[in-house]
This record gives structure tokens, sequence and C-alpha cells, in this order.
């Protein structure tokens, strides 16, 4: 096995030289396969927002259309028209914040197109997602529906691309005039008395690209424009979100921060995906480790984009949020023409690649407002995957089970972890806390190498501890349809004595502990 604990540096790659001067010398000892890391308490970053574990349906291939919503006529088992396995996984699961109807899709949608009798939507092109025809049977009612059964806050994507501000001004006062004018009315007629309260409103999506191509000093100039006509409705004060960078840059964010001039959005939103070079199930080990060491960038991002808004005063009030990010692998075709565009299985190096993700997001808590994977069903690094629009069959991905083993930071506050390495594939965790529970995430990317861990708690005393663990040594392996639960969460050993927690981290793992801590 090769040496971990080679390098005096931290996985917490805020203040990381700061902080080496910290770490007691002899919990961060010679070389050997041991990885150790400490937790600090008493040194908190910020809550852990279950708005991190937030998700994206688009109108793409199978998500929405078969993925999520069968229709109530289907033979496939559903709810008012809702796929019922899905709604019951997702429920499960939790779902915080759900972002729709896109995507490059939401700067080609008219919202009107979705809504009143069924035989009366008009039947659309879907440009960005393959050219097939959109009959508009799932639109505004039918999201609001599915965020009610699997209890998630909407987050609505306007039409900036192909769009006006009167379009989306409309819609928020379709949606969130509680009653008395036009369009509360016809809300009211279309079968939601109730308004339907929305906060989030994405002002556009990539419209450096799909959303219209625009530098970033147009879009700014748009934004102004089409914030002015975003209002509140009755008690539902919108919360905008502005269209941030694709990945790390610094370009787009300043061209728009120096052309709004005073003027923020509440929040504003980066997309980072990590590509991959193979089909999903047939990834090389390099190419693994490729992928997954993007990870780090992912965090460097995050950090710079925070401090380059927080250079503008206004800046320091804007939420970021990543609301697209996930592996994208290079999809087979004929996979796509069986189940659906941008159809990707989710493998043990997926699982891995969202506990880096999450990881990430509780070590950059203070940073950080949302965070939406995509997608949820169905499309890139799902959670969900049914045999196609038709199928009946729906499993669990990994992805879904990292999410899951993940679901416990929710709402606590997370602490500094230290470690001595920061190689992108190095072991990498975080921690939370709340009264007397603690909980660590750990992730071993590496696709060749076990590791003992060993955690050090600095401020408090632990009773007793509960693992479980994902983990499979073939980064190639899913739940198919064939076999659902080939990878699944397991108990986990773990030792505690103390301030000491030891636990083995195998090759492609993601595992985490929870603590009765004194
Ligand atoms: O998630 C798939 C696509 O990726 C989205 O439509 C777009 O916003 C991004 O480029």
């Amino acid at each position: 096995m090769n040496a971990l604990v080679n390098r005096r540096r931290f996985i917490g790659r805020t203040a990381a030289l700061s902080l080496t001067a910290l770490v007691p010398r002899n919990l961060l000892a010679e070389a050997s396969s041991t990885y150790r890391v400490v937790l600090r308490t008493g040194s908190e970053i910020g809550l852990v927002k279950p708005e991190f574990h937030s998700h994206f349906a688009e109108h793409l291939g199978s998500c929405v259309y078969g993925g999520l919503w069968v229709g109530k006529n289907s033979p496939i088992p559903n709810i008012e028209g809702y796929r019922k396995q899905a709604i019951e996984y997702l429920k499960d699961l939790g779902v915080p914040v759900l972002r729709w109807p896109g995507g490059c899709y939401a700067d080609d949608y008219h919202w009107r197109d979705g809504i009143g009798a069924l035989k009366q939507r008009p039947k659309r092109v879907n440009i960005h997602w393959g050219g097939y025809v959109e009959d508009g049977s799932f639109g505004t009612h039918e999201f609001m529906g599915l965020c009610r059964l699997i209890g998630a806050e909407p987050y609505f994507a306007g039409n900036v691309g192909s769009g006006t501000p009167h379009e989306l001004q409309d819609w928020i006062e379709y949606c969130n005039m509680p009653s008395g004018s036009a369009l509360a009315e016809e809300r009211a007629k279309n079968g939601s008395a109730e308004p339907f309260r929305v906060r989030y409103w994405g002002i556009g999506n990539e419209n450096w690209g799909c959303g219209g191509d625009m530098r970033p000093e147009t879009y700014a100039n748009l934004y102004r424009q089409f914030a002015v006509y975003v209002r509140q409705y009755g008690d539902t004060k919108p919360f905008l979100i502005g269209c941030g960078p694709g990945g790390p840059d610094r370009r787009w964010t300043r061209g728009f921060m120096d052309t709004l001039d005073g003027r923020h959005p509440d929040g504003y939103s980066m997309h980072y995906y990590e590509g991959g070079a193979d089909r999903p199930t047939e990834f090389t080990a390099a190419h693994s480790d490729e992928q997954l060491s993007i990870f780090t960038k992912v965090e460097d991002a995050i950090i710079e984009q925070r401090t380059l808004l927080d250079g503008y005063r206004e800046g320091r009030k804007i939420g970021l949020i990543l609301d697209e990010w996930g592996v994208w692998d290079k999809i087979p075709e004929a996979e796509e023409k069986r189940y659906g565009k941008l159809w990707q299985q989710s493998t043990m190096r997926s699982g891995v690649a969202a506990g880096l993700g999450l990881n990430i997001f509780n070590r950059q808590a203070d940073k950080l407002y949302m965070c939406n994977i995509a997608q949820i069903v169905n499309v890139l690094q799902s959670l969900l995957l049914t045999d196609g629009a038709e199928g009946r069959d729906c499993v669990r991905t990994t992805t879904y089970y990292a999410f899951h083993l993940f679901k416990p930071h929710r709402g606590k506050t997370a602490i500094r972890v230290e470690s001595a390495e920061s190689s992108p594939l190095a072991p990498s965790v975080s921690a939370s806390k709340l009264a007397n529970e603690i909980v660590v995430s750990l992730v071993n990317p590496k696709h060749d190498e076990d590791v003992s861990m060993e955690c050090t708690l600095q401020g408090a005393t632990a009773k007793s501890g509960k693992g479980q663990i994902l983990h499979d040594t073939d980064w190639n392996a899913c739940n198919s349809f064939e076999n659902p639960n080939r990878v699944v969460p397991q108990p986990h050993p773990v030792s505690v004595d103390g301030n000491r927690i030891r636990l083995d981290l195998p090759r492609l793992s993601v595992a985490t502990i929870i603590l009765d801590a004194a």
C-alpha cells in the first residue's frame, strides 16, 4: 500500500496553509497505510442546508415523460399520473428543492403551452433535446402536483432566451397571486384556487450557451430588465437566481457583476459537470481516476466564485448555487435510443462521484446556498432509472444511495476536518454536528487502494458509532434492471475509543458514521 500521510496539507481547501500549524503533530504522524484526520468539533463552518441535496428535472429524454410522469391512463402503477415507484423512492430520500423545466429547455419554454385543457395545449418541438414533439401534458399544475407528492420546494427556471419580461411576470402572477386578478382566476379555473407560492425563479439558464449565446454584459442588461418585472404577489417574495458561469469562468462573473452595477440577484447559479471519457459501465481505471479528480476543481471553483462575488459589496448578499452538477459520461447511442436521450447508468464510480460532491458541499457550507444534481430520473447522473418511458422497472442507482448516506447531515452544522493529504484522489472527509450527534462521511475514490481511517475527535468524546457503507471493488458495478440491488448500503463496523474512531475504507467506497458524542 502507498504511504498516505506524506504531506502536511489539508483536505479543507479553505485557508489550508494557515490551518497547518494548528494540527498537533502527533495526530498526523509518520507515513503508513492509515489515513488520519482530525474532526474539530469547535470549528464550525456553517449550516448544511438541506438545499445542498436538491435536484433537477428537465423535459429531456425520459426524465419527465415516462420517468416521473406516465399519465393517468398508463398501465404502469401511478398516482394520478405520476410513476408510483419513483414517487415512493423520492419521498423516502427527501427532495428539498426541485428545479424545472430546464436546462436548455427552459429558455424555449412558454408556460402557457402547459396549462388548461389538455386538448388545447399546443404541440411544440423540443429543439434542444432531439426535436421530438412535446405535447405539453406536463405543465405548471402537474409539476406543482409532483412537488407536493414528494415534499419538494419548486424552483422554476424562467425563459430569457426566447421569452419576454412580460411572459415571466405573468407566469409568476399566475402562480403566486392569491386571488382577484385575471391570472389568479385562470389558475383557480385550472384547478388550484390556492396560490402555488413559488419562491425560486431562475432568470434564464446557461445564457452564455443554449439560453441565447450571450455575452455577460448583454445578459446582465437583460437581467436588469427582467428583474424589474419579477414582483411579489401575495405573501411570496420571489428569490431571483441569475445565470452564472459554466465551470470556473471568471470572465462571465466579472462581466455580469460589473454590468449589474450595484443591483444583485438573490442567487447566482454556476454549472459544473464532470465529463467522462468512457461509456458508464466501461470505464477504464485511468479514466475513472481522471473523472473523479475533477472534483478538486469543482471545490476550487466554488471558492473562487465566492471570492469573486464577495469582491463586490452587493455580491456578498448573493447565494452561490450549483444548480447543475454531476458526471456526464460518454453515452451509448443504442442506450439513448432504447431508454431516452442522455440516459446514463450510474455505477460505483458515479456513487463515489456523488460522495465527493456532497463532501465538498459540507466543507464549503458557508459559501453555498443550494446544489442540484443533474438530473433526478433517467438523465445523466440520475437517482432513479426506468427501463425507458414505457418500462415498468424503476431502480435506485448508486447515486441515490450516496445521497441517502448523506441525509443525516441535513440541518446540522458542518465542522472543519483536517488531514495531511490533499491530492485529488485522497480519501475525502466531511463532518457535521448537532447536539450529541456527529456525522462523518468518508469517500475513498481510489480503485486500487484500501485504507484504514483514523479520526480523532477534538473537542468531544464519542460513546458509540454506527456505520453504513456503499462499496464495490468494481467501479463499473451498477444496479441494473436484472440486478437492482447489486450495490446498496451495508452496515459497516466502526471502532470507537474515546476520541479515536477507526474504520476500514475500502477502495471505491462511500461511508457515513453517526457518532453519539458528549
Ligand atoms: O442537464 C443537461 C443540460 O446540460 C441542460 O439542459 C443544460 O443546462 C446543460 O448544458
